[in-house]
């Protein structure tokens, strides 16, 4: 068990991007040695027994963990990107934001069929990002096991929006 409080390592920055917002800043926990540590082996300890194919990293702050986790898995790391950023055949999710849609793409041969995938992001807020994901995963014959999250924010319905998947929040905190 790690002896860091994350939570107080996540600098909180009201007002941002717009006013009202309380937005936490990761970045403060990241460049913080024992915080950094602590964020990572909070994942892999959870993690470590389960079989795990493939780690998705969500483009862009999903980036930050997926890659050491599958490492540290023995799994595969997978990036679901942004539009037109992946160079082979892709499929596509749109989804919706507060205002207009957005897309994510992820190679079509990057996922076969029955591997057991772990969804890893920075943040579960409405849900929509990773909601979207697992579509992508279950559209390649994917088995989405679990969602990984360093933080939830609690009552925007998230969880409900992956309701029937298991999902990690190593902490949450009300939005
Ligand atoms: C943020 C965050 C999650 C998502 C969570 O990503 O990193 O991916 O929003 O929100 P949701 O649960 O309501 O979908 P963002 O799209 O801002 O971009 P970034 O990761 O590229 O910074
Ligand atoms: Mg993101």
């Amino acid at each position: 068990m790690s002896t860091v409080d994350i939570l107080s390592l996540i600098r909180q920055v009201p007002d941002y991007p717009k006013q009202g917002i309380l937005f936490y800043d990761i970045t403060t926990a990241l460049e913080n040695p024992a915080g950094l540590r602590a964020i990572m082996q909070g994942f892999i300890e959870h993690y470590r027994d389960q079989k795990i194919d493939k780690v998705i990293g969500t483009e862009a702050r999903g980036f930050i963990f997926a890659p050491t986790l599958a490492y540290e898995l023995g799994a595969g790391f997978v990036p679901v990107r942004k539009p037109k950023k992946l160079p082979s055949v892709t499929i596509g999710v749109n989804y919706a934001l507060e205002y207009g849609t957005d897309r994510l793409e992820i190679h079509a041969d990057a996922i076969k069929p029955g591997e057991r995938v772990l969804i890893v992001d920075d943040l579960l807020a409405t849900g929509g990002t990773a909601h979207a994901v697992t579509q992508l995963v279950s559209q390649l014959g994917g088995e989405t096991a679990g969602f990984g999250f360093l933080l939830e924010l609690d009552g925007l319905g998230g969880r409900e929006k992956l309701a029937g998947f298991d999902i990690f929040s190593m902490l949450t905190v009300p939005a």
